[in-house]
């Protein structure tokens, strides 16, 4: 039997959760996240491993900027199959992202699956800490993502690109609630412990130009911080 899985792979994707649901179920897939949602590609493959499928195809999706690329799919669903050992059923990948749903059974078709011969399960890249000098961030929490975080996002990720700023210089990470929910979109800049409230594509832009490149908090935006004894 052959089972299907449509993949979330973005922070975005996470956000419109049921939207993918919605689309899975037209496409015959089940959904699955590579992260910040669930059910996680992990949950899912395991479910289907156990339910008797000895095939499954996986088709990603990558809504927004800000997602890992179509490799990403691929090392952590091999990283599954290499860890559930010689009862794992087939799991092949689709090379590229779904944009559209009418591409579907092209994908599917261009399907190949893992093998214990092909590209490199793990990257040289997730073995050591990051060498970033700034890390921001980025609440996805429910409050945010109402108020816009997605925009502000944009206007950060395209603004870093434009300075050539890269993961080794400003890490992004995606987190839950933050908690100074009244602010949202809010987002912080560490080592700094500089809080940002408010924060549309304007702003993501100059923290960037002015913080993370200049190093002078954009005080407008600023939060208070007030710490415990
Ligand atoms: S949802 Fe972003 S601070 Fe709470």
């Amino acid at each position: 039997m052959t089972a299907h899985v449509l993949v979330g792979t973005s922070p975005t994707d996470a956000a419109r959760r049921l939207e993918l649901f919605a689309l899975a179920a037209r496409l015959g897939a089940e959904p699955a996240f590579l992260q910040l949602a669930s059910p996680s590609l992990g949950q899912v493959l395991d479910q289907l491993a156990v339910a008797g499928e000895t095939r499954i195809v996986l088709v990603g999706v990558s809504g927004g900027i800000d997602g890992p690329g179509v490799s990403w799919l691929r090392r952590i669903a091999a990283d599954w199959w290499r860890t559930y050992g010689e009862c794992a059923p087939e799991v092949a990948t689709a090379p590229g992202f779904l944009s559209d749903p009418d591409e579907w059974s092209a994908l599917v078709d261009l399907a190949r699956p893992i093998t214990h011969g092909g590209a490199g399960l793990t990257s040289a890249a997730w073995e050591d800490v990051p060498e970033h000098r700034h890390q921001v961030l980025v609440c996805r929490g429910p409050r945010c993502t109402a108020l816009g975080v997605e925009e502000a996002t944009r206007g950060l990720v395209i603004a870093l690109m434009r300075q050539g700023l890269g993961d080794d210089d400003v890490l992004v990470t995606h987190t839950g609630c933050q908690f100074p929910c009244n602010q949202a979109p809010v987002l912080s800049v560490q080592p700094d412990d500089v809080w940002y409230g408010r924060v549309d594509a304007p702003t993501a832009e100059r923290i960037v130009a002015e913080h993370l490149v200049s190093g002078v908090p954009v005080a407008e935006a600023r939060l208070p911080r007030r710490r415990g004894a």
